[in-house]
Order: C-alpha cells, then sequence, then structure tokens
C-alpha cells in the first residue's frame, strides 16, 4: 500500500500560514509557495504537497487524490464534504456576514431580497432559516461591487478587517459564523494511514498548545 501522505495546500495567505506552521513542525521544508511548481515530493519523509486554489481543496481530498486538506471553514459550509475535519488550525479567522449599506432593511417580509455571494449553499440555507424569499446572485470575487450598481441589496461574504466594506460605504448588517483555518482528512486515508495522519495532528496540537 502507499505510505505517503499527500496535503492539498491552498495558494494564497491561506496557504502561506499553513505553510508556516508545517515548516515549524519541521514538516514541507522542501515547499516553495513563490514558485510555479504545484507538487512537491519529500521521498526521506514519504509526504506530498501538492498547491491548489483553495476552492478545489475540498475536491481533491473528497477525491483522495490528497489525504489531507487545508482549507477556510467557509469553503467546509458551503461544500459539506464528506471529509473528517479533525483540527481547528487558529489562523485565517473572520467571519461569515450579511453586508449592506446602513440602512438595508434585511426582512422584506413577502418582498424578494437579492443577495450576491460567492457562497450560495451557505446563503440558501441562512435565508431560509429565517423565512426570507432570496434571489441568489452568484459571483466570483469583487463581491462588495454588488450593491453599489444595483446588482443586489445585500451581500452574504467574509469579512476578516472589515476594510473592503468600509471603503466601500458597507456595514456589516449581521453577523452568521465563526471562520477559521482547518485540517480536513479522507475518510479512507484515516482508516488506512492513521499513524502518519495522527503523528501529525498530534505535532499541530503541540505546537498550537506551545504558543498560546
Ligand atoms: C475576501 C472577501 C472580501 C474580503 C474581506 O475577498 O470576499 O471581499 O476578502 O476582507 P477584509 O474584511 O479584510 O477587507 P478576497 O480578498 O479573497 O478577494 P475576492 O474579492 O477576489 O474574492
Amino acid at each position: 500500500m502507499n505510505k505517503t501522505l499527500t496535503i492539498a495546500l491552498p495558494k494564497g495567505r491561506l496557504g502561506e500560514d499553513a505553510l508556516k506552521l508545517l515548516k515549524e513542525i519541521g514538516y514541507a521544508k522542501n515547499v516553495d509557495m513563490n514558485s510555479r511548481q504545484l507538487i512537491f515530493e519529500d521521498i526521506k519523509n514519504q509526504m506530498t504537497y501538492m498547491i491548489v486554489k483553495p476552492v478545489d481543496v475540498i475536491t481533491y481530498v473528497s477525491q483522495g487524490v490528497a489525504d489531507i486538506g487545508i482549507i477556510g471553514k467557509d469553503n467546509i459550509l458551503e461544500e459539506e464534504p464528506d471529509v473528517y475535519e479533525l483540527l481547528d488550525l487558529g489562523f485565517g479567522r473572520c467571519k461569515f456576514c450579511i453586508a449592506g449599506f446602513p440602512n438595508q432593511i434585511l426582512n422584506k417580509q413577502d418582498q424578494i431580497l437579492k443577495v450576491a455571494t460567492k457562497y450560495p449553499t451557505v446563503t440558501k440555507r441562512y435565508f431560509k432559516s429565517k423565512n426570507q424569499k432570496i434571489e441568489i446572485i452568484k459571483l466570483n470575487g469583487s463581491v462588495e461591487l454588488a450593491p453599489l450598481v444595483g446588482l443586489s441589496d445585500v451581500i452574504l461574504d467574509i469579512v476578516e478587517t472589515g476594510n473592503t466594506l468600509k471603503a466601500n460605504g458597507l456595514v456589516v448588517l449581521e453577523e452568521i459564523d465563526d471562520i477559521s483555518a482547518k485540517l480536513i482528512v479522507n475518510r479512507s486515508s484515516y482508516r488506512f494511514k492513521a499513524q502518519k495522519t495522527n503523528h501529525l495532528v498530534t505535532e499541530l496540537k503541540t505546537l498550537k498548545r506551545s504558543s498560546i
């Protein structure tokens, strides 16, 4: 059986924070996020690292191409993947929020509220729980633009510093969920590569404890 543990790391800031953590516990020494290389093998330690787009981490782990992935809770809530969520990594902290102009009313009773978002599943779930009819405008980025140009009434998005909202004259209307980076594991990998997976998780937990 293949004993190599494969980790999918998200490109961008989340991935850089994840890599920093892995390097601190002696993993991923040969991984360079600034290069164009997408796969890094550490033959001696039987580890492989793959650099993927954040939204694709879940696909790689669900399909078993990667055993482990590091990804934001926002993507997990949106995709609802059938994987184990083993550890909160303590970085990438932000909040799922509804945002819009300061005077925007969220409860429009029988009227339809237009919501722009990168997260249609989360949006549907949230407004269903509020009994508010909505029309979802699915965007892939720069979501804050939508209310400014009349494409939507509000947005559902992640807010970290709040700078993007502020720069565009928008405010948080409702906070929905806390988000942070999670370590996810493919179900069958967890069964068949338990020792290696648990070793990594224990090392990360120990590091987290020592940095509190
Ligand atoms: C995310 C998010 C917000 C912004 C929030 O976008 O969708 O737009 O960051 O961060 P802030 O509260 O610190 O301003 P991202 O930077 O991923 O770019 P995108 O608009 O292309 O999705």
